[in-house]
């Protein structure tokens, strides 16, 4: 019977796809969410992953397009201000606020 022998072939191929499958969705999923030391892409990335759940949805003031000092922006990301929380270097790192200062500050035509 020929069935017989290729039956456990088959089932080690599922089971290794299963595991590369399900290994690259955790690793996947790993990627997308902040952890300390995480690069940020760029400006946009951040405001989106994190400003934009409070400032998109109007629970804090709009702050793009309002030409702000990245100065000003800042100060208010590392000090925080009674309902706008205060972010930490190993949660966006110098570099990193730099990039989402200008990114916020600059006027620009994207929704
Ligand atoms: C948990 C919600 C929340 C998140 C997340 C958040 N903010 Fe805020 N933010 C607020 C609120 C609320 C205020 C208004 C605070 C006040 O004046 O009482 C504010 C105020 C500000 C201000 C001052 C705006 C003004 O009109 O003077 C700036 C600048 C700012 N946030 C930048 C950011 C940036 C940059 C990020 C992303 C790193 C961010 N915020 C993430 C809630 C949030």
């Amino acid at each position: 019977m020929k069935a017989r022998k290729i039956t456990p072939l088959i089932t080690f191929g599922v089971m290794s796809m299963v595991f590369f499958l399900v290994s690259g969705w955790v690793s996947a999923a790993q990627d997308g969410k902040p952890s300390p030391n995480h690069a940020w892409k760029d400006g946009a990335e951040i405001y989106a992953k994190i400003c934009a759940y409070c400032h998109d949805v109007q629970v804090g003031p709009p702050i793009r397009n309002r030409e702000l000092s990245p100065d000003y922006i800042r100060h208010m990301v590392r000090n925080g201000n009674r309902a706008m929380p205060a972010f930490r270097p190993s949660e966006i790192d110098d570099e990193s606020l730099a990039k989402l200062a200008e990114f916020i500050s600059h006027r620009s035509t994207q929704p």
